[in-house]
């Protein structure tokens, strides 16, 4: 049997075991997911190996800890934090699959990013795969965040190793990016489990897609007021979802099973 599992703190209400889990099954793949709480992440990552265990998953607070356990690839570098862990290699391989999973929630909407303005509010760690997964396709970035000194901070990064147009501003620039926009990204906290959102609703319009990283609840108010504007919306579920296939098939090799892994998450975000 293989063993995979996430290393986190809290990770007891974590999505991603029975999310592993069922992919699993749905392969008849001999393997289980678990969750670990280390006090020492980078040490646990080390150790992990010698346990035999197959593949880890890294979650907050420990994201860019787990960089100094793992030899980074180019994605997890740029973006300066790991989700995953692959031990096939020595040293261990980590990558960042949040940020393929900000592109593949989109392509799974067909939406395409290539060519596209689009907006990134927030400047935390899923602000950061968001911007980096969009700096490549689109033509123009704008980064907004409450703490515009954050959005500078992250802007300036990604000029510095990706290049392109990319622009940073309070929240207050969102009048005058989003709409221009043809992609939007919540990736702060607002809209978890509450009924508030980080962008004017008279903003949005319906030649943009939106993307809320928030999957507590699934419709959050900004997805509710985008679908009002006509616009596209993607649940943060989908982002969740395609961060775990890329992990599997970083791991195995293997296409994802992602009906199944998607519907195992939905049943579990209810
Ligand atoms: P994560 O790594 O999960 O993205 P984080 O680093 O704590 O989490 O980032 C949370 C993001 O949500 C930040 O962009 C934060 O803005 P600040 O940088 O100004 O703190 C944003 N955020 C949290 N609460 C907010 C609120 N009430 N209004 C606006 N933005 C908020």
């Amino acid at each position: 049997m293989d063993v995979y599992g996430l290393v986190g703190d809290p990770v007891g209400h974590s999505l991603s075991p029975p999310m592993h889990e069922a992919a699993y099954d749905a392969v008849g793949m001999d393997a289980r997911y678990v969750t670990f709480e280390p006090d020492d992440a980078a040490a646990a990552v080390a150790g992990a190996a010698d346990l035999g265990v197959a593949g880890l998953n890294v979650t907050v607070p420990f994201k860019e800890a787990a960089l100094d356990a793992v030899d980074p690839d180019p994605v997890a570098a740029r973006v300066g934090a790991v989700n995953t862990v692959d031990f096939s290699t020595d040293p261990p391989t980590g990558t960042n699959t949040d940020v393929a999973g900000v592109e593949r929630a989109f392509t799974h909407h067909d939406v395409d990013p290539a060519g596209a303005t689009a907006v990134v509010v927030g400047a935390g760690g899923a602000a950061r795969a968001a911007a980096f997964a969009l700096a490549e396709p689109t033509a123009a970035l704008h980064v907004a965040n409450r703490t515009a000194e954050r959005a500078e901070a992250l802007a300036a990064d990604v000029r510095e190793s990706v290049g392109g147009e990319v622009t940073a501003g309070g929240l207050d620039s969102l009048a005058e990016s989003v709409p221009d926009a043809d992609l939007l990204v919540n990736a702060t906290s607002v809209g978890m489990e509450t009924d508030e959102t980080p962008v004017p609703a008279d903003l949005l319009h319906a030649d943009l897609a939106v993307l809320d990283a928030v999957y507590a609840p699934l419709d959050t108010r900004l997805l509710r007021e985008a679908r009002a504007a006509g616009a596209t919306t993607v649940d943060g579920a989908w982002m969740l979802l395609y961060q775990g296939a890329e992990a599997f098939e970083r791991w195995t090799g293997e296409e994802a099973p992602v009906a199944a892994m998607n519907r195992a998450l939905r049943a579990e975000l209810g």
